[in-house]
């Protein structure tokens, strides 16, 4: 089955041609970086308007790179939600109309799934059962998955995310939105043992976070700090990482215990961190634990993971009813 992917649930908008919900024939991410970074995140408004511009071109873009003809495609994908619904509108509403003009069948999928499963687009995917970081700009949740379209949440942050604290620390030092890649290049530089942050780890055997009192920390010290504080960004940005894996880590490796998995993975735009990346790599090893993570340009939100996900659920036998609406918050399946 050949599936388009379509995903506009925050500032990307990214059309994609999957087969068999693994084989990645096009994946075409449009995002809208320019204009949202002036004003350091992204404004809805401007966020909807522009996916309107650029969903036709995108979609156009992904089937022609594809190499497949329109009428080799046989089922689609859209993100239904979590996210921002006037966004999220100019995707589904496309997809919709797209699918029912070629009397083509449509399913709806849900971000995190979509993130959840990208993981199986890469060359040694998971078995099931394993346990799954989300960690996105809107989202940190861990998971226990034991199918494409089942998935038990462990525990989920109680405030920010932790790509949001990223993108927040790196507005505190003045350094552009998004920030997570700036701060995860500039810690490379710095030495995470010179200003240590606090680690929330709230209830140690749960598996629930919280990142706003390691963010307010950072604030505090740029504001003690003023003078010396641009010169020491690299290792301010170094100490605020180190404290972000830390918890992350610890996290994910007593979720694989407590369900007893052998197999854990590492998804969303975060997933990108080097920092976390080795922090797990190295923890994972020493666990005997096999990890899992998606190639970067599959991390960040894209429709190549919607498609994929789309996949299984086509196959099991969804459909988009004609009158279904997107959602923006997090459902409870
Ligand atoms: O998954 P994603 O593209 O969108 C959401 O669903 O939220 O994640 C975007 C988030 C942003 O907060 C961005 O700063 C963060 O991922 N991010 C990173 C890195 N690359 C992207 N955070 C830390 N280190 C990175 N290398
Ligand atoms: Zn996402």
């Amino acid at each position: 089955m050949i599936v388009l992917g379509i995903e506009s649930s925050c500032d990307e908008t990214a059309a994609a041609v999957v087969e068999n919900g693994e084989k990645v024939l096009s994946s075409i991410v449009s995002s809208q970086t320019d204009i949202h970074h002036r004003y350091g995140g992204v404004v809805p408004e401007l966020a909807s308007r522009k996916h309107i511009e650029s969903i036709v071109p995108v979609v156009n873009e992904a089937i022609q790179i594809s190499g497949k003809n329109l009428s080799e495609i046989n089922g689609v994908a859209v993100t239904q939600g979590p996210g921002l619904i006037g966004c999220l509108l100019v995707g589904f509403s496309f997809a919709k109309a797209w699918a029912w003009s070629r009397d083509i069948p449509i399913v709806g999928v849900d971000h995190l799934e979509g993130h959840i499963n990208s993981v199986f687009i890469c060359d040694n995917p998971p078995q099931f059962p394993f346990v799954a970081l989300l960690v996105s700009g809107g989202h940190t949740s861990i998971y226990h998955v034991t199918s494409h379209m089942q998935a038990r949440l462990m525990g989920r942050t109680r405030d920010d995310a932790a790509g949001e604290a990223f993108d927040k620390v790196a507005k505190m030092l003045n350094l552009g939105y998004p920030g997570g890649k700036i701060i995860d290049d500039l810690a490379a530089r710095g030495d995470s043992g010179k200003i240590k942050f606090p680690r929330s780890y709230l209830d140690k055997d749960g598996f629930d976070f919280s990142f706003s009192g390691m963010k307010t920390a950072v604030n505090r010290y740029i504001q003690n700090h003023p003078n010396e504080y641009n010169e020491q960004a690299a290792d301010i940005a170094a100490g605020f990482q180190d404290a972000v894996t830390d918890v992350l880590c610890f996290k994910l490796m007593k979720a694989a215990q407590e369900a007893g998995c052998n197999h854990i993975a590492i998804v969303g735009g975060v997933a990108a961190n080097k920092g976390l990346r080795e922090k797990i790599r190295s923890q994972a090893a020493d666990k005997n634990l096999t990890l899992h993570i998606p190639p970067i340009e599959i991390c960040g939100d894209n429709a190549a993971m919607i498609a994929a996900t789309g996949f299984h659920y086509l196959k099991a036998g969804h459909r988009l009813p004609l009158d279904a609406d997107v959602y923006s918050r997090i459902q409870k399946k």
